[in-house]
């Protein structure tokens, strides 16, 4: 797998223009266009059904969209397929973590990708090393690569989905893009410290991050921009320091907008 450094600062990643999707007739998302860059924590925010899970979704190629362009690093795409997206460089960490209970972090890590010896035996040895290697990389502190994800607390287990994710982002043709789908849900304040601090650490090492959240606190702690998605429109999209908390949750909740004047001077696409 190569370095986690990958590219340019503030180099656009990914464009989204004018996405569409229906589910029979109901339109879930209609229209909605953003970018990110790598180096930048962009945030999705909007109440329940709004669309976000979709709209990630046809990111990474579970869903196909109907209309719109999704463009990776400048190549664009009308759809993708999830081993398309995930060679393009795009990594998704959902909510339930698909890690293997079984198994130990290690191998969590590498499954399918595991490193070989003599061409087809799993080099154990190595792997663990480079496991050990990636996870202080990340600030990410564990008991074992050895240890048991059964073992392990919801911070933790969240900390190796995500190496994990970064891991495979930074395996493909190097657009680096990590996708969070409430990365901190349902876990305490010192579990969800050690969350936040690894995601800012992917920021540093300029990868772009796409993470969606009900915490707006912690969404105006971490993001950098946030886009407000309300029954599959997108409402508000701009600066974290443009906006208040307070408007955020106005928006999400069905108040009007703003102004759309005021939208319009502070939302930046
Ligand atoms: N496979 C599907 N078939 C039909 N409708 C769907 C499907 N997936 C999602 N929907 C509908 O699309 C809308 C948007 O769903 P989505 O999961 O994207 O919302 P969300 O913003 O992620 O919500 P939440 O915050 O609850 O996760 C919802 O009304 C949902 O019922
Ligand atoms: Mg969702």
């Amino acid at each position: 797998m190569s370095a986690l450094t990958l590219h340019d600062p503030m180099e656009q990643v990914l464009e989204i223009q004018a996405l569409s999707k229906n589910f029979g007739r109901v339109e879930v998302l209609k229209g909605i266009s953003l970018s990110l860059s790598s180096g930048e924590i962009l945030a999705i925010v909007g109440d329940n059904g709004a669309g976000k899970s979709t709209l990630i979704k046809c990111v990474t190629g579970t869903i196909t969209p109907d209309g719109g362009i999704i463009s990776l690093r400048g190549k664009e795409f009308l759809s993708l397929s999830p081993r398309k997206s995930m060679e393009e460089g795009v990594s998704a960490v959902y909510q339930d973590l698909a890690l293997v209970e079984d198994l130990d972090v290690a191998t969590n890590l590498f499954l399918g990708a595991e490193p070989l010896k003599a061409g087809f035996l799993v080099d154990r040895g190595r792997m663990h090393s480079e496991a050990a290697r990636r996870l202080k990389e990340l600030g990410i502190d564990l008991p074992s690569t050895r240890a048991r994800i059964a073992d392990l607390s919801g911070g933790q287990r969240q900390a190796v989905a995500i190496a994990r994710a970064v891991m495979q982002a930074s395996a493909g043709k190097d657009a680096g893009i990590v996708i969070l789908d409430e990365p901190t849900a349902a876990m305490g304040v010192r579990e969800s410290e050690l969350v936040l601090g690894i995601i800012r650490g992917l920021r540093e090492k300029k990868m772009a991050v796409l993470f969606v959240s009900h915490n707006l606190p912690q969404v105006f702690r971490i993001a950098d921009r946030i886009c407000v998605l309300r029954s599959g429109m997108k409402l508000w999209c701009g600066k974290t320091r443009d906006i208040s908390l307070q408007d955020v949750i106005a928006m999400m909740s069905g108040a009007p907008p703003l102004t759309a004047e005021s939208a319009e001077v502070a939302g930046d696409e």
